[in-house]
């Protein structure tokens, strides 16, 4: 059913949602080839390959902002790549391979993403890092800061959860940028999970409590940032985020992509605001979604799919017979 936003002026139909399932299966397909064979590239390409076809099949008319990179240096996927059937205008931010080395090494926790809001909704965010600080909903608002020292958050967070420091669980990525955040944590008594890739699950698990993740921190990729924004409009939680710029060059294409103050803390709805829909499909399983598993007839896929509008969390099973409709064709 179609759904009439005055806000926005625009037609978004909730099945599209669903649509944004069959991308993101396509892509994990496509990557699945790829598990363990010590190719990141290659996997990635597929994924991508993938993405872009299962695109042509849905009823939008959507611009990718997130994407593989500026037009100059991405085949497909590009930022400002149009993509759809025709429909209604819609702002994608894509990662066809959350997770290449994992893949490559045949690891956990890589997936296949996909978000959509309406037109200038997401931030447009530069491929660069981001600093990120995430913990689930049901929290004050601003209970953590990224300006705040480590040990402060923890007490913060403990206080308000009524519980021990040492009984928080911390999310990072395991980089030596991370070493002095890290050893934070631990002098605090906090326990830590180390990832070695794939931040945007690793946010998404603050707001799933089976995951049992009470804190993401840690610098990571800029668009990965907007995508776990995304996700997190959908299933509440905070994250704020802070663009990590190198050099004046980086600063000056921020402000050619809008982004006026480099210094700006971004919240979740600044960076995914309005109508907001998220769909991932694992390659690889992880503590979010199993991966991709090849049956005598084709492939099972594991998706989760969310909305804004409603809060509502699907998870999909797709039970895939490549007789019927060969791989390449998932979509
Ligand atoms: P790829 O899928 O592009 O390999 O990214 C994986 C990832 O771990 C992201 O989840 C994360 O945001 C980023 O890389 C961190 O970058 P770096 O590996 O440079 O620390």
């Amino acid at each position: 059913m179609a759904e009439y936003d005055p806000a926005a002026g625009l037609v978004v139909d909730r099945n599209l949602a669903l649509e944004l399932v069959r991308v993101t299966e396509a892509a994990a397909i496509a990557a699945a080839r790829w598990i363990g064979r010590g190719d990141k590239n290659a996997a990635d390409g597929a994924a991508v390959d993938a993405m872009r076809k299962a695109f042509d099949t849905v009823a939008i008319s959507g611009t990718v902002v997130i994407g593989e990179g500026e037009m100059d240096e991405a085949p497909m996927l590009y930022i400002g790549e149009q993509i759809g059937l025709g429909g209604p205008s819609v702002d994608i931010a894509v990662d066809p391979l959350e997770g290449t080395s994992i893949t490559a090494k045949g690891g956990n926790n890589a997936i296949a993403t996909v978000a959509l809001a309406e037109r200038g909704c997401f931030l447009h965010a530069p491929d660069i890092y981001m600093d990120k600080l995430a913990v689930g909903p049901g929290l004050p608002d601003g209970i953590v800061d990224l300006d705040a020292p480590v040990e402060q958050n923890l007490r913060e967070l403990a206080k308000a959860k009524k519980c021990d420091i040492s009984d928080l669980m911390v999310c990072t990525l395991d980089r030596d940028r991370h070493k002095e955040m890290i050893r934070a944590c631990r002098a605090a008594g906090a326990r830590i999970t180390l990832l070695g890739d794939g931040d945007v699950s690793g946010v998404i698990a603050v707001s799933q409590p089976e995951a049992g993740i009470d804190i993401y921190m840690g610098s990571g990729g800029a668009p990965e940032g907007v995508l776990a924004a995304a996700a997190l409009r959908c299933i509440g939680g905070q994250l704020q985020g802070r663009l990590l710029f190198e050099n004046d060059e980086q600063i000056a294409r921020a402000r050619e992509m809008g982004i006026a103050d480099p210094k700006r803390k971004y919240r979740v709805e600044e960076m995914a605001a309005g109508n907001v829909m998220f769909a991932a499909t694992g390659v690889t399983t992880g503590a979010m979604l199993r991966g991709v598993r090849r049956t005598a007839s084709g492939a099972v896929t594991h998706s989760i799919v969310m909305r804004s509008k409603s809060g509502t969390v699907r998870y999909v099973e797709g039970y895939h017979n490549f007789a019927l409709k060969p791989a390449a064709f998932v979509a």
